[in-house]
């Protein structure tokens, strides 16, 4: 089965007959981990009840441009930008014409406006519809414009009349939308990825740590697995799903971190460490639990070995990315550390800016090569992921070229 996880998925559903497959759609995108959000036109709620929709995406289901307490919980703007994919099943021939000549007159047409995320339209109506030269034109015109539309399919029709014009199953239109993110830019290629925090034990039951989730690192693994690479990924102790397809190796210390890394580091062309790796461990481990004795108590640490740099002192070493997580002079902290560190490229993230960095759904970078930079602004984790995976590639491909 296609694979969603992690996929944020605005259904739009329009005015016909199809509308009620809408509902078996919102279960079989869920079933393959897509989070749905439904928007409906007026039309499309002759057809079906809000209430259903809501039940079956377990999310508030949006109806109406110009409502306060909507646009108060998740406005149009920021549903536009929250979408990794607009689908619109059923798409009637209405809706085509009004997209196509760039309507905004409800909340559905200006979403589609406003999002940067791919757009596709299931087509349902009638197959006299269908086949109308009008049709065909806003057709060709949405097409023309990277929209894409996934049917009709032929065959008998809610009318009785017979011909193109059907919605396609719900099962085909989450495969599609599951095709629909599969890129093979990394086809075949091996990526082990670090990801969370490290633990280094002061006793049995204390330890140093940060606030590291793995968000970043397992949202890398994913969009990694999704772009055909064979991705491991060597995760510090977090709280997080394994995402479909990647090996998953637990550790806790930096140290176990750095030996899991470095058995496996040969067999890699790409190395990306998102971990925040513990740069301190205390010099000992007390074997018991270490009691208040005193007013205060002095700890001494040693340091832990860096595993990106060692990693980029390999030769042959892989396609190598750090990452820089800073509290101010971010670009310059960050270009030092490509340059000290030997790395082909760097993700910085400023970790003082709230809602973005550590433990957030959210992120901001800005990634540095030795004769390049591009600025990712904030969005999720997920999106992030995958444009760094896209850059990746591309430079990958051009060190190979
Ligand atoms: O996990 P999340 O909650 O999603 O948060 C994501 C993140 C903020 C942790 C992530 O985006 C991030 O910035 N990761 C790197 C954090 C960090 O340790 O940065 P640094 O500037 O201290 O280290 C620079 C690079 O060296 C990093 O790639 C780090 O993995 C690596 N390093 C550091 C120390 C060490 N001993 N070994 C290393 O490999």
């Amino acid at each position: 089965m296609g694979n969603l996880t992690n996929r944020q998925i605005v259904l739009g559903i329009t005015g016909g007959i199809a509308a009620y497959k809408a509902a078996e759609l919102v279960r079989r995108l869920g079933d393959r981990g897509a989070t749905v959000h439904v928007v409906m036109t007026k039309a499309a709620q002759q057809f079906i009840t809000p209430l259903t929709l809501q039940a079956l995406s377990g999310n508030p289901v949006h109806t109406d441009l110009l409502d306060p307490a909507a646009e108060a919980a998740m406005g149009h703007i920021e549903l536009a930008r929250w979408a990794d994919l607009v689908l619109v099943a059923p798409a009637s021939a209405d809706f085509m014409a009004r997209l196509a000549h760039g309507h905004a007159d409800d909340l559905l047409t200006t979403l589609c406006l406003a999002t940067s995320a791919p757009i596709a339209l299931a087509p349902a109506m009638n197959q006299g519809m269908w086949r109308d030269a009008s049709t065909q034109a806003n057709a060709a015109l949405l097409r023309s414009r990277s929209i894409a539309l996934w049917g009709p399919a032929e065959g008998e029709q809610a009318c009785g009349d017979i011909g193109p014009g059907r919605m396609l199953e719900a099962e085909q239109l989450a495969q599609h939308a599951a095709n629909s993110f599969a890129s093979r830019i990394l086809d075949g290629k091996r990526v082990l990825i670090t990801a969370g925090p490290t633990r280094e034990a002061i006793d049995p039951v204390r330890y140093i740590s940060n606030h590291s989730s793995g968000k970043m690192g397992f949202a890398l693994a994913q969009a990694a697995a999704d772009a055909g690479a064979h991705v491991t990924v060597i995760a510090g102790p977090v709280a997080l799903k394994t995402p479909e397809r990647i090996e998953r190796i637990d550790i806790d210390s930096a140290q176990q971190m750095f030996d899991a890394v470095l058995e496996r580091v040969d067999a890699c062309d790409i190395f990306i460490a998102a971990a925040a790796v513990a740069d301190y461990r205390p010099a000992a481990v007390a074997d018991d639990k270490i009691k208040k004795q005193h007013a205060a108590m002095t700890l001494e640490l040693v340091r832990n070995p860096d595993i990106v740099a060692s990693v980029a002192q390999r030769k042959p070493k892989p396609f190598t990315v750090g990452f820089a997580a800073e509290t101010t002079q971010v670009a310059e902290y960050a270009r030092d550390k490509l340059e000290r560190k030997n790395l082909d490229l760097i993700v910085a993230n400023d970790v003082s800016q709230p809602g973005i960095g550590f433990n957030s759904d959210d992120n901001a970078v800005l990634a540095l090569w030795s004769d390049g930079e591009m600025h990712i602004d904030a969005r999720s984790k997920t999106q992030i992921a995958r444009e760094l995976i896209e850059l990746i590639a591309r430079q990958t491909h051009l060190q190979i070229a």
